[in-house]
């Protein structure tokens, strides 16, 4: 069998990485070559997403005091095309994702040379693991009427780790779920497995440890260097938890918070969540009423942030997209509802994801009414179509939205972004090159990317004066007041 794994080594299989991966056409599947060396354990992250992907290189770059690689990190994902183009990448020493962090592109580098990362699509490679990460989906389904849990995905990977894991295994969860999850639904999913497999079901350790991962400028630093927070389902777990963190984790700036359990570290993750949407939902209904008096709110904003208790406020924006934010707030009233198994509302978390997920519809009309009220065969320049700033993920973003309904007035939108080749929820290509001004009837700066603070826009405009709107803050004050001279109307969302 091409790519077998030595299970009889397991505990201390080293993976041989000088083979790498290798694809097996018969099976889709992307199989490394293992082989048993009485070395360093083994980590198998699964799941070669936004987290996972960068995980499996924080814990592939943790060092032993003597600077040799502390563990071997096997990376799974899906036999899909996706699954199999992610593993590859990692494979070739190239991370998956457009990246601004220098710093992971670094370690990429470092870990591909270093030969201890290697990534597979075959779910037996568990089978060699001492630790299991897990970084699957787990997916609120939104397009209902009631939202509620889309577990599919993340208990049928849960459901594999079981059928390949050692009953001795470290499962630890880092993906977001309802609070409840790792004690109600992944602990017996894994002893189901492996009773069937006719295993000790008392041996694993069990943990949740949730990822404040951020992509973007500080992608890498947002994992090793930023305070954790896990349980453990019992104290073992928790203790063997915080063991492996310890090895990761930069403990001495960013220290280790265990809670009582699992539960209270679930919930942890999505209040915190829950709380940032709130917050940036209330500064909607302060950001439109500051536009129609007149009030720079970013202004305002500024001199309350000089309160300490209000350091964090936030401005008022385009919209709030990704994987995270336009889920999470929902995950305590489906948790009550699907794992507890009673109704509890959250008002609060609700509205909010429902006033960001209208927020560029409200640009849409101002832009309209800029526009004399129609939007037909007029000529937008969307500047961004990810969800944030320096990251090329475009899942849920604001500009999807905004794109859509632009469409559907009959605008023409010409999507531009540095970090977005192919647009996918859309399927359509981006630019990365600025199309020319001429002919253009606005532009929306829809997210803050680098290259849009430091664009020359004043050069780039010829004759052309299009309306500029502004959603993130983007332009300076002498960039806006540049533009007004030459005679472009400026918006800004929060600036009156
Ligand atoms: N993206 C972020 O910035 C971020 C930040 C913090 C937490 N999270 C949470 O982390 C989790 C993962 O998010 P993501 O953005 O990386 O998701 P993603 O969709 O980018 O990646 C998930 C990966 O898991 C793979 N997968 C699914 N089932 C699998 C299986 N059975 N075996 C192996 N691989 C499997 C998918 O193919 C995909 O490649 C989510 O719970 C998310 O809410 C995300």
């Amino acid at each position: 069998m091409p790519g077998s794994f030595d299970r009889t080594g397991a505990l201390s299989a080293r993976v041989t990485s000088s083979q790498s991966a290798r694809f097996d056409a018969a099976s889709g599947a992307t199989q490394p070559t293992v082989v048993a060396r009485p070395d360093v354990p083994i980590v198998c992250v699964q799941g070669l997403g936004y987290v996972g992907a960068a995980v499996a290189i924080a814990v592939a770059s943790a060092r032993q005091v003597g600077g040799t690689p502390a563990y071997n990190v096997v990376a799974v994902d899906l036999p899909n095309e996706q699954g199999i183009c992610r593993a590859s990448a990692l494979n070739d020493g190239r991370f998956p994702f457009a990246t601004t962090d220098e710093n992971l592109a670094e370690k990429m580098r470092e870990v591909h040379a270093a030969g201890n990362l290697i990534a597979c699509t075959d779910p037996a490679a568990f089978g060699t693991a001492d630790v299991v990460i897990v970084d699957v989906p787990l997916d609120v389904r939104l397009m209902d009427e009631e939202p509620s849990l889309d577990m599919d995905v993340f208990q049928s990977a849960i459901r594999s780790i079981g059928r390949h894991m050692r009953s001795d295994a470290v499962v630890i969860v880092e993906t977001t779920v309802p609070p409840g999850a790792t004690s109600h639904v992944v602990a017996p999913i894994l002893r189901e497995e492996l009773s069937r497999r006719g295993l000790p079901i008392g041996q694993f350790r069990l943990a949740h440890c949730y990822e404040r991962i951020m992509p973007g400028k500080k992608y890498f630093d947002s994992i090793v260097n930023m305070p954790r927070v896990y349980a453990g389902i019992d104290a073992a777990s928790a203790e063997a938890c915080e063991t492996f963190l310890r090895t990761i984790i930069n403990v001495e700036r960013c220290p280790l918070v265990r809670l009582s359990s699992t539960t209270a570290s679930e919930l942890a993750k999505v209040l915190e969540n829950s709380f940032r949407a709130v917050t940036i939902a209330m500064m909607d209904e302060w950001g439109s009423f500051a536009e129609q008096v007149g009030v720079d709110l970013i202004e305002v904003v500024e001199c309350i942030r000089s309160r300490p208790t209000h350091s964090s406020m936030r401005t008022p924006g385009f919209g709030v997209g990704g994987y995270c934010l336009t889920k999470d707030p929902l995950m305590g009233k489906l948790a009550a509802r699907e794992i507890f198994g009673f109704e509890h509302s959250f008002p609060f978390a609700e509205r909010a994801i429902e006033i960001n997920r209208r927020m560029p519809h409200r640009v849409l009309e101002r832009m309209k009414s800029l526009l004399h009220g129609n939007l037909k065969g007029r000529r937008i320049l969307l500047l961004g179509v990810s969800y944030r700033q320096d990251v090329g993920d475009t899942r849920h973003s604001p500009s999807e939205t905004f794109y859509e309904a632009a469409v559907r007035e009959g605008a023409v939108v010409l999507p531009h972004d540095p970090l977005v080749e192919f647009w996918r929820e859309q399927s359509i290509r981006v630019t990365s090159v600025v199309p020319q001004a001429a002919g253009l009837d606005a532009v929306l700066l829809a997210v803050a990317h680098d290259v849009y603070r430091t664009f020359d826009f004043e050069r780039w405009l010829g004759s052309s004066r299009p309306l500029f709107f502004d959603g993130f803050d983007v332009l300076t004050a002498s960039q806006r007041s540049r533009l007004k001279a030459l005679g472009c109307r400026v918006e800004s969302i929060g600036r009156g």
